[in-house]
């Protein structure tokens, strides 16, 4: 199978970590660049943190490049009660040796895509979609070039979990998220809907750690420490490991089950910012837009994982 073109738009936190390792060991997709955004940290840190994984998976020729500092409109609401301070706590990873790359990750997001041939190229988003609303209304022609967008983001049966009604990525840029939601490329969601039916099992934890290597030890330790937050909130046996859903899809869509619906991004209500309004029974005459999960293959999803990181 030749594999498919990939960029990664991430705010390493551990669960993007996973999902940036997971395409790093996969050889169905070929990551043409990682790009940082403030989200779970300020993007100083997401940005370092990139750096890090790519040293941690032997990978040090990936390019990675740093976005936007800040949403569009809203002020940079961070998640340090979830990541830790420096959004990957847990890992205890030395310091990068390779360095950011100098070009503006929007930037070279429009490069990338208008050099590439039409519907070529899938955007894996892990993060608050400020780079990829701001590369669209700078350069609206790279959208022939987007194959597709595949987003963790939203909620609809399980509600929000960072307000009542709205997921953390779609509510830090919601004006972002409206752009992408109505770009016109095929999307494909993975909401809290689907995440929050894939847990971390301990014994999942400790195949990881018994890896007895570099990766083992450090997704481990991040993995041990990310998942506190989660089961402590939900009271749940074990914490959701959301963005890697977006890089199992394209390594394995038989995991997934959804619907073609119409979803939408709440941009006017203070009270419901960043709800995802998704049309699940076709209540409207609204086009569908997106591919929206709500069904996982929990057990084929945590065994790719492992079955991945030990190749690293
Ligand atoms: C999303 O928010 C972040 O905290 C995670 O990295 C994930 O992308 C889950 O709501
Ligand atoms: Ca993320």
């Amino acid at each position: 199978m030749p594999s498919q073109k990939i960029i990664i738009d991430t705010d390493p936190g551990q669960d993007d970590a996973i999902a940036i390792l997971l395409a790093l060991a996969s050889e169905e997709v070929d990551l043409l660049g990682i790009v940082t955004v403030a989200g779970n940290v300020p993007l100083e840190l997401t940005s370092r943190n990139a750096l890090m994984l790519c040293e941690l998976a032997k990978k040090p020729e990936t390019k990675v490049f740093a976005g936007c500092s800040r949403p569009l409109v809203r002020p940079l609401i961070t998640a340090e009660h979830v990541h830790g301070k420096t959004g990957l706590d847990g890992a205890d990873l030395p310091e990068p040796r390779i360095s950011l790359q100098t070009q503006h990750g929007v930037d070279w997001t429009i490069e990338t895509l208008l050099a590439a041939e039409d519907n070529s190229v899938t955007i894996c988003c892990l993060a608050p979609l400020t780079n990829v609303g701001m590369a669209i209304v700078k350069a609206p022609e790279i959208l022939p070039k987007i194959k597709n967008i595949v987003l963790m983001g939203g909620g609809f049966f399980e509600g929000g979990n960072i307000t009542p009604t709205s997921e953390f990525n779609i509510y830090v840029d919601p004006h972002a998220a409206n752009t992408v939601m109505k770009c016109g490329r095929p999307l494909v969601i993975m909401p809290l809907d689907v995440t929050h039916k894939a847990l971390m099992q301990r014994k999942w934890l400790d195949a990881l750690r018994a890896l007895k290597t570099p990766v083992g030890k450090a997704t481990y330790g991040m993995l041990s420490f990310y998942e506190r937050f989660d089961v402590e909130k939900y009271g749940s046996s074990g914490g959701p490991l959301h963005d890697p859903t977006v890089i199992a899809y394209l390594l394995k869509p038989e995991l997934f089950e959804g619907r073609q619906v119409n979803v939408e991004v709440e941009i006017n209500s203070e009270l419901t910012m960043g709800m995802t309004s998704v049309d699940w029974w076709k209540v409207t005459d609204r086009a569908p837009n997106a591919t929206y999960m709500n069904q996982i293959n929990a057990d084929g999803f945590f065994a790719l994982i492992l079955d991945r990181l030990s190749h690293l």
